[in-house]
């Protein structure tokens, strides 16, 4: 048995390379995640050859920092954790090629982690680490960790069974997440038909010539709008019944099949984008995101950044002289609100406030129908904090208990990987040396 239960956890399915060393899934030593937004940003949205490249430039220094962050070593390790899939095939090869060669040089075993379940863990493991158990406790009760599969800190509540809502730029996915023998077991419940929640986020900003990645844009945007202002409505967003049963069409959808799945607790986010260029177009307000764009990211006036070199801070400043450009901090949230006309501020919050509507009126429903007690929200749009406090409010008044990761830990991060991983070293659960990358892996059955 693992005597730290040190695991190290690498990730690198999309857009960012992260490393990350949590023991026994339920401290976190260290978490380092190296963000390609600015190679992608110019793109407005991530291009996988380009994330390839930067995966291979940033592996070695991401897990490099990790480690010396965890003031361990590779020999202190008992295991190597690894994102399988979905994602990006060139971007979790260099992860997995990576590992392999870790796990080979070193002895140690190989452990394959779905990305999916690793954002399920993310609230796992801020649990236990929220809600710690004295070790001598544990020790005065003769429970081991190792041998039960359950962390310090497990409370009999974290124990039961939870519904999942994993809600990030490539999935909008409902599971019924149960322990079992110190594992867990996972049903799908539910899932979008066409594009994520998150990709709707991304696609609106696109158009309104805000950021990439577009969350957080919208997120702190729709603070200034009101959100009853355009009256989006549910029927906009309702699945697309027609599609039961087909293979499904996007990437987002890819993952899983829908054919048993409650038409209720299926999600369809691409009629609301449709629905935001309608009114861009209506209300004529393309010409004020162009400018906008141009003003913040593309025109002559838009101020040149450097991207920080989240490895090498300190090569921020030669690679930007080498490039010429100045030292400015990229255009902000703030820099967006000058530049937005109330009726944009309230087509932004409109949207965000039906997006959060129909993930809620959803979730719910699920959790009623399953009769569980407890909801984990999860990935990257579970940062918006019209969710949070939305979610957080109605689980309130059902007198159901709702929980989201840290902000650091809703969007993707090694911790969680190398989190999901501890159980399946308690259970020996090894991935063959032949791994590869799976990029349309499905979570549960
Ligand atoms: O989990 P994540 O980092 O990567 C994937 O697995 O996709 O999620 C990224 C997604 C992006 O679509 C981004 O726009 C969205 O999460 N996001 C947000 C917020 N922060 C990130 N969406 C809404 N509000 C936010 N604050
Ligand atoms: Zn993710």
């Amino acid at each position: 048995m693992p005597a730290r239960g040190l695991i190290l956890g690498i990730e690198s399915s999309c857009d960012e390379t992260a490393a990350a060393v949590v023991e026994r899934g339920s401290r976190t030593l260290s978490s380092v995640v190296a963000s390609q937004i600015a190679t992608h940003a110019r793109y407005g949205g991530v291009v996988p050859e380009l994330a390839s490249r930067e995966h291979l430039r940033a592996i070695v220094p991401v897990v490099r920092a990790a480690l010396a962050q965890a003031n361990v070593t590779l020999a202190d390790l008992d295991a190597i954790a690894v994102t399988s899939g979905p994602g990006l095939a060139g971007a979790l090869l260099v992860g997995i090629t990576y590992a392999k060669a870790l796990a080979f040089a070193q002895n140690l075993p190989l452990i394959a982690v779905n990305h999916l379940e690793g954002h399920i863990h993310a609230v796992l493991l801020n649990e236990r680490e929220s809600a710690p158990v004295a070790e001598s406790s544990l020790r005065a009760s003769n429970e081991s960790p190792q041998g039960t599969g359950r962390s310090p800190s497990d409370s009999p509540d974290a124990q039961s069974p939870a519904l999942a809502l994993v809600v990030s730029g490539g999935h909008t996915h409902l599971y019924l997440a149960r322990p079992a023998n110190g594992s867990w077991t996972y049903t799908l419940i539910g899932r979008t038909l066409d594009d994520a929640a998150g990709e709707a986020f991304d696609k609106v900003a696109k158009l309104l010539g805000l950021g990439y990645p577009g969350g957080p844009w919208i997120d702190s945007l729709a603070l200034h709008g009101n959100p009853h202002a355009v009256p989006f409505s549910f029927s906009q967003i309702k699945p697309k019944l027609h599609l039961a049963g087909q293979p499904p069409r996007t990437k987002a959808a890819r993952t899983a099949p829908i054919a048993n799945l409650d038409p209720r607790f299926l999600f369809s986010f691409s009629g609301i984008k449709t629905a935001v260029l309608r009114y861009v177009q209506l209300h004529n307000l393309r010409p004020e995101a162009e400018s906008r764009r141009d003003a913040l990211f593309t025109g002559p006036a838009a101020r040149l950044f450097a991207p920080k070199n989240a490895c090498h801070p300190e090569r921020s400043a030669a690679e930007s002289k080498d490039l010429r450009l100045p030292l400015v901090p990229p255009p902000t949230q703030a820099d967006a609100l000058a530049l937005c006309s109330p009726q944009t501020l309230d087509l932004i919050a409109s949207f965000q406030h039906a997006v959060v509507g129909d993930l809620m009126k959803k979730t719910f429903a699920a959790a009623e129908s399953l009769a569980v007690r407890r909801i984990l929200i999860t990935g990257g749009v579970a940062a918006n904090r019209e969710l949070r406090l939305r979610f957080t409010a109605e689980a309130a008044r059902r007198n159901l208990r709702v929980s989201f990761p840290t902000l650091a830990l809703s969007t993707d991060n090694a911790a969680m990987i190398a989190a999901a991983a501890w159980p399946k070293l308690q259970s020996h659960d090894f991935a063959s040396p032949s791994l590869s990358a799976s990029p349309s892996l499905a979570l549960g059955i």
